[in-house]
């Protein structure tokens, strides 16, 4: 099993790879217009931890993809995933002013500029991948077709939306369930499927095993989000701590107790893991990523 030093160095590698395609992508913020350009900029540069695009390049190693494919796929959804949490962060949703550590962008720039960023990050993703040299159009086209899905009203918005509506509701689990696997879990699972693609040839049933492994972790990401919304510390997390009782959100927490949260993200952890039975030491990067979404404290 590969060790603590050696994924830290493996997510490492993937921030500084991501980063420098990120940078590489976003409109230079000394051009106009340079207030949309800087809260763009703002939105994706900075302290995130980089989990998208590191599910990615550990789906990709596991499969023996090259790794300078993983660069563009994964720089979209990251592009994707700032987009969303500028929106989430808006006034008209959650209500949020620090996220990574520094206030949220509407609040460092204004509403319509954050509107506008979150648009164009999400415009920006696409275009990456579509002007990217690799892969051949009918994989690029499976790619788009899988991150349009998770970020759509099949996926990330309609998560979005059933979380607004369900504040101050009380809902049952499968229900809450559905909320998370469409804001959270779908664009995680994305990911695996991304790194997968970028690999010459996987077995079907390998890709079975990985997508059964996303969704898993995808769903415990969220609860271990919801369960550091009770017990994080700002310090820590970047963002305001008890937001969600605060707002009346129907949370894993809420539903299940703290401790009940932490066990049924503990429980998917292991169905994951469970799922990688089967492969050799190059899905030790998965393996990790697995734990670390339920131990992580930020
Ligand atoms: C926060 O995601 C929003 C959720 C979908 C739970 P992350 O915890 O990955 O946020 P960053 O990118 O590290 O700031
Ligand atoms: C965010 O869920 C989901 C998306 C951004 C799509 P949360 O609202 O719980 O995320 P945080 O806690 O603000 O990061
Ligand atoms: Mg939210
Ligand atoms: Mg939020
Ligand atoms: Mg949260």
């Amino acid at each position: 099993m590969m060790s603590d030093t050696a994924f830290q160095a493996f997510h490492a590698d993937c921030c500084t790879q991501v980063d420098t395609a990120l940078q590489q992508h976003l409109p230079d913020p000394t051009q106009a217009p340079r207030r949309l350009h800087q809260a763009m900029q703002y939105a994706v540069l900075g302290k995130g931890k980089r989990i998208r695009p590191l599910i990615v390049y550990a789906a990709g190693y596991a499969v023996g993809a090259e790794r300078n494919r993983l660069h563009d796929p994964s720089c979209a959804v990251e592009l994707i995933h700032a987009f969303s949490l500028v929106h989430d962060d808006l006034p008209a949703m959650d209500d949020d002013d620090l996220r990574r550590g520094k206030p949220t962008c509407h609040k460092q720039f204004d509403e319509a500029t954050a509107i506008l960023a979150g648009d164009a990050l999400l415009s920006l993703a696409y275009q990456v991948l579509v002007e990217a040299s690799w892969p051949a159009p009918q994989v690029k086209l499976t790619m788009l077709q899988n991150l349009l899905v998770a970020s759509g009203a099949q996926g990330l918005v309609v998560g979005q939306a059933l979380d607004i509506e369900a504040v101050g509701q009380s809902i049952d689990l499968p229900h809450l369930e559905q909320i998370h696997i469409h804001k959270t879990g779908l664009l995680i699972r994305a990911c695996v499927r991304l790194g997968v693609l970028c690999a010459p040839s996987a077995s079907t049933q390998a890709e079975q095993h990985l997508d059964r492994y996303a969704k898993c972790i995808g769903l415990a990401f969220q609860v271990q989000d919801d369960v550091l919304d009770v017990v994080g510390d700002t310090r820590n997390t970047g963002k305001q701590s008890g937001k969600d009782a605060a707002a009346n959100k129907p949370t894993y927490p809420a539903l299940l107790g703290l401790q009940g949260a932490r066990t049924m993200a503990q429980r998917l952890v292991q169905e994951a893991l469970e799922e990688l039975t089967d492969f050799d030491e190059k899905a030790d990067p998965l393996r990790w990523v697995a734990r670390y979404i339920v131990q992580r404290q930020h």
